[in-house]
Parts: structure tokens; C-alpha cells; sequence
């Protein structure tokens, strides 16, 4: 079991999410961020934080959610995305995004 971030994150990466993380296990990209799996210690904590509420249990991934399970293990060890422990002020356009269906092709992996 592990915790997942899922598509309402892309675009906006609000990151209240890694002040409360004891493992420190999330990796940002460009406009997303991931939870690594092996990492994550399924304490739960995170879920509550984000605004958008985009971090799921795998357990509870809908559906057309599942293309994220696989995205979080394999973007955390992206040799571009790195560890990010301390908060940032989230993308310029987050308001808009935030409520935007069908966000996966605007995904940056690099
Ligand atoms: Fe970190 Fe806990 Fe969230 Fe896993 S569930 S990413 S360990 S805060
Ligand atoms: Fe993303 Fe939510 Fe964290 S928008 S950066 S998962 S607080």
C-alpha cells in the first residue's frame, strides 16, 4: 500500500503536502508532484493537506485514476525530479487549473 498523488495535482502544486510528510518521499516535476511508493509509510497524513485533493490511498484509486499508481512509482525515479521537502507558491495559473477534468496530457516529465 502506498499513497498517490493523482490528476487534480498537475498544474497547480500547492505542496502543503511535503511540509507534513515524515519520510519526505514527495518528487516534483514540472507541473506535478509524485509520492514515492517504497518510500511512503501510509501514515495518511498528507491526504488532508492538499487543497485539491489530489493524494489518494492506491487502495481508493478510481478507475481513470489508475494510470497514476504506475506514473508515481515511475516519475519518483525520474534522474530529473527531486526530493521536495519545504513548500513553494504553487503554479501562476493553480485557480484555473484546479477544477480542470482531463489533465493528463499536460503532464511534463521532463
Ligand atoms: Fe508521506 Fe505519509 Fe503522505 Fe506517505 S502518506 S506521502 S509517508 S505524509
Ligand atoms: Fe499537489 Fe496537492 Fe501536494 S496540489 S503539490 S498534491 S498539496
Amino acid at each position: 500500500m502506498t499513497y498517490v498523488v493523482t490528476e487534480a495535482c498537475i498544474q497547480c502544486k500547492y505542496t502543503d503536502c511535503v511540509t507534513v510528510c515524515p519520510m519526505d518521499c514527495f518528487f516534483e516535476g514540472p507541473n506535478f508532484l509524485v509520492i514515492h511508493p517504497d518510500e511512503c509509510i501510509d501514515c495518511s497524513i498528507c491526504v488532508a493537506e492538499c487543497p485539491v485533493e489530489a493524494i489518494v490511498s492506491d487502495q481508493d484509486v478510481t478507475p481513470e485514476q489508475q494510470v497514476y499508481v504506475e506514473l508515481n512509482r515511475s516519475l519518483s525515479a525520474h534522474p530529473a525530479w527531486k526530493r521536495l521537502t519545504e513548500q513553494k507558491a504553487p503554479l501562476p495559473d493553480h485557480e484555473h487549473w484546479a477544477s480542470q477534468p482531463d489533465q493528463l496530457a499536460l503532464l511534463k516529465k521532463d
